[in-house]
């Protein structure tokens, strides 16, 4: 009887636990299209959807905000505010890229990257002096490397598609500058074997947004070409999941969905890689 109950019980812990004996936490770094309340107006970020894929052993907390690219969510100090409360064993995902296309020498909003994949440097007067702007790539590979430092691991993924049917009824998307920059981070700061890994977030979303067609695209961009309905949001999130489950990031450990049962008429199947993509 008792040896029963220890059983039923060990078997309980096991469901329960999934074997994950410490509760970590994944924190997002992203624009509107992640942030909780996505672009207002009733659009929602996907970041909010997340956890219902993972384990709560995983803990989701979104700290996307709205309007930052690369550059202000360094200049504002939004890593550092991860930096400061994250532990060993975290999980950190970073997605930039709509907010950091332009001129830094003409952007009334301050937020355009320094144009290159390198170590270019635009300065720029503001009225507090000169701002340093940096590459997109630097501003990430400088979170990246501070982030593995503290013992997290990194996942940096691309920017979430406009509205691929925009212009009509026929699907018309292609990867922007920013997935290959995105990748480029990951590979450039040692890719998996450094705890550094890319989802194609782009690719994933789009993916499922072809699947869908264009009523629904067109029904699900509500305000513009950019921000998410919640239902957007929420596939976008599984589109996530399903990436996070097609690499080769631990982090898929927390996925609660078996890939079989996520790829599917809508959110279609892993997307071919090559050895480039340190996924
Ligand atoms: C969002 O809603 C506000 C208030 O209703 C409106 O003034 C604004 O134009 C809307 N913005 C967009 C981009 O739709
Ligand atoms: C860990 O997370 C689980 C699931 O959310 C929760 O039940 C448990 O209280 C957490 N443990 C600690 C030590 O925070
Ligand atoms: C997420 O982390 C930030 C930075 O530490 C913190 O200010 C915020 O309260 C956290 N959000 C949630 C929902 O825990
Ligand atoms: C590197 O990141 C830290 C933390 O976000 C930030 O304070 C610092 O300004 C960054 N340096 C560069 C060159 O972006
Ligand atoms: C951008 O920088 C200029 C020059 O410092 C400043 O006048 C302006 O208020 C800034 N705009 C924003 C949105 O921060
Ligand atoms: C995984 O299953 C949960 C319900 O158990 C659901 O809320 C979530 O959307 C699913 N995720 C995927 C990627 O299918
Ligand atoms: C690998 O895939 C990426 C992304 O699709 C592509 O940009 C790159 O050119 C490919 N590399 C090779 C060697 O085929």
């Amino acid at each position: 009887m008792i040896a029963k109950r220890a059983l039923a019980l060990l078997g309980l812990l096991g469901t329960v636990s999934a074997g994950f004996c410490k509760n970590r936490t994944f924190w997002l770094c992203g624009d509107s299209t992640m942030a909780p309340g996505g672009g207002h107006n009733h659009t929602e970020g996907w970041g909010q959807y997340l956890q219902y894929s993972l384990d709560p052993h995983l803990r989701v907390n979104n700290s996307a905000y709205a309007g930052r690219s690369a550059r202000t969510f360094t200049r504002e100090g939004r890593f550092q505010a991860i930096m400061d409360k994250i532990t060993p064993g975290d999980w950190v995902l970073i997605q930039f890229g709509h907010n950091d296309p332009g001129d830094p020498f003409n952007d009334p909003k301050n937020r355009t990257d320094c144009p290159g994949m390198g170590s270019e440097t635009c300065p720029v007067q503001t009225d507090d002096g000169v701002e340093v702007v940096q590459t997109f790539v630097t501003y990430l590979q400088n979170a990246t490397a501070e982030f593995l430092r503290l013992g997290a691991r990194v996942i940096i993924a691309s920017p979430t598609p406009n509205n691929p049917y925009e212009f009509g009824p026929t699907f018309n998307w292609t990867p922007t500058i920013y997935s290959w920059y995105s990748w480029y981070v990951a590979s450039s700061m040692g890719g998996p074997a450094a705890g550094v890994y890319y989802v194609d977030h782009a690719g994933y979303a789009a993916q499922a947004v072809h699947n869908l067609g264009p009523e629904s695209a067109d029904a699900n961009y509500p305000m513009d070409h950019t921000h998410l309905s919640p239902a957007y949001a929420d596939l976008f999130a599984r589109a996530f999941a399903l990436g996070l489950k097609c690499g080769t990031a631990p982090a898929q450990q927390y996925v609660v969905n078996a890939t079989s049962r996520i790829e599917g008429d809508v959110l279609g199947t892993c997307l071919p890689v090559n050895a480039t993509l340190p996924i």
